[in-house]
C-alpha cells in the first residue's frame, strides 16, 4: 500500500488516452499528469532532444512525490526509457514494451506491423524488441498526419480515410494479422484503422496494454492504493486552454479548472 500519486507524461495532450485507460482500470490510484504542450510534437525531433525533455519531465514528476512514472509518449519510450530507468529510482513504465507484450499475445501469424511516429520507426524500437519475441516480419510504418488529424477531432471524416488508405494500404497488402497503435493519438482514429486494415487484423492499443501492466507491477512491488479518492491533477507546460479545449476532447471528460501551467526551467539542471 503506497498512497503517492503515479506520474504520467507525454509530449502533449495524447497521453490522455493513456491517463484515461490507468483510471479506467486503476480507479483509486492518484494520477498527475504532465503535458508537455510547450515542446510538442517529439516526434520530428532527435534522440537526444527527446531523452533531455524525458528526464527534466520526470523530474518535474518526482518533485510532485510520484511512486512510480508511465511515459505515456510512444516517441518519449523509444527514446528515454532506458536513460531513465539508469537515472531514477521509481518504476519507469513505457507505452513501447506494453504494446509489444500484447502484440506477441495476440498474433497467430507472427506477421505485425507498427505505426508511429517519425521518430518512434526510425528508433527501430518496436521492431527490435519484437524480433526478440521472435517475431521475424515486421512492418513499420510513419503516419504522421493522424496526429493533427485526431488533435482537430476529424478522426471519421472522409480526410481521415483517405490519409489512412494512403498510409495503410501497404500493411493490408503486407499481411500483417496485428497491428500495433504506436502513438498515443492513433486511438482516436481507430474507427477507420480498422476500417482501411479489415476485420482480419486485430488492434493493439497500448493504452490499454500499459494499464495492465501498470497494475501488475504496483500489486508485484505492494504499492497499489486500492482505497484512495482517484484525485487527478493535470499540468501543461503551454496555453491551458488548447489543452483544456483538445484535452477534454482526448479524455472524454471537461478538464476545465483542472489544469495548471508548469514552467520547466528549474527541472533542466545538471
Ligand atoms: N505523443 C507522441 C507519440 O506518442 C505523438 C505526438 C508527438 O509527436 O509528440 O509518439
Amino acid at each position: 500500500m503506497d498512497q503517492r500519486p503515479i506520474g504520467i507524461f507525454d509530449s502533449g495532450i495524447g497521453g490522455l488516452t493513456v491517463l484515461h485507460a490507468i483510471g479506467a482500470l486503476l480507479p483509486s490510484e492518484d494520477l498527475v499528469y504532465l503535458g508537455d504542450t510547450a515542446r510538442v510534437p517529439y516526434g520530428t525531433k532527435s534522440t537526444d532532444t527527446v531523452i533531455r525533455y524525458s528526464v527534466e519531465n520526470t523530474r518535474f514528476l518526482l518533485s510532485r512525490d510520484v511512486k512510480a512514472v508511465v511515459v505515456a509518449c510512444n516517441t518519449a519510450s523509444a527514446a528515454s526509457v532506458d536513460v531513465l530507468r539508469s537515472e531514477f529510482s521509481v518504476p519507469i513504465l513505457g507505452v513501447i514494451e506494453a504494446g509489444v507484450e500484447e502484440a506477441l499475445r495476440l498474433s497467430v501469424s507472427r506477421r505485425i506491423g507498427v505505426i508511429g511516429t517519425y521518430a518512434t520507426v526510425q528508433s527501430g524500437k518496436y521492431e527490435s524488441l519484437l524480433r526478440q519475441g521472435g517475431v521475424a516480419d515486421v512492418a513499420s510504418i510513419a503516419c504522421p498526419l493522424f496526429v493533427p488529424l485526431a488533435e482537430e477531432g476529424w478522426t471519421d471524416n472522409k480526410v481521415a480515410e483517405d490519409v489512412a488508405h494512403i498510409y495503410l494500404e501497404p500493411l493490408a497488402k503486407a499481411g500483417i494479422d496485428t497491428l500495433i497503435l504506436g502513438c498515443t493519438h492513433y486511438p482516436l482514429l481507430q474507427g477507420v484503422i480498422a476500417k482501411v486494415c479489415g476485420p482480419g487484423v486485430r488492434l493493439v492499443n497500448s493504452a490499454d496494454s500499459i494499464a495492465e501492466r501498470l497494475k501488475g507491477q504496483l500489486a508485484a512491488a505492494g504499492i497499489e492504493n486500492a482505497a484512495g479518492a482517484g484525485n487527478r491533477r493535470f499540468y501543461f507546460t503551454d496555453s491551458a486552454e488548447r489543452a483544456r479545449i483538445v484535452g477534454s476532447r482526448f479524455l472524454g471528460e471537461d478538464l476545465e479548472n483542472r489544469i495548471q501551467l508548469v514552467d520547466l526551467t528549474e527541472f533542466a539542471h545538471h
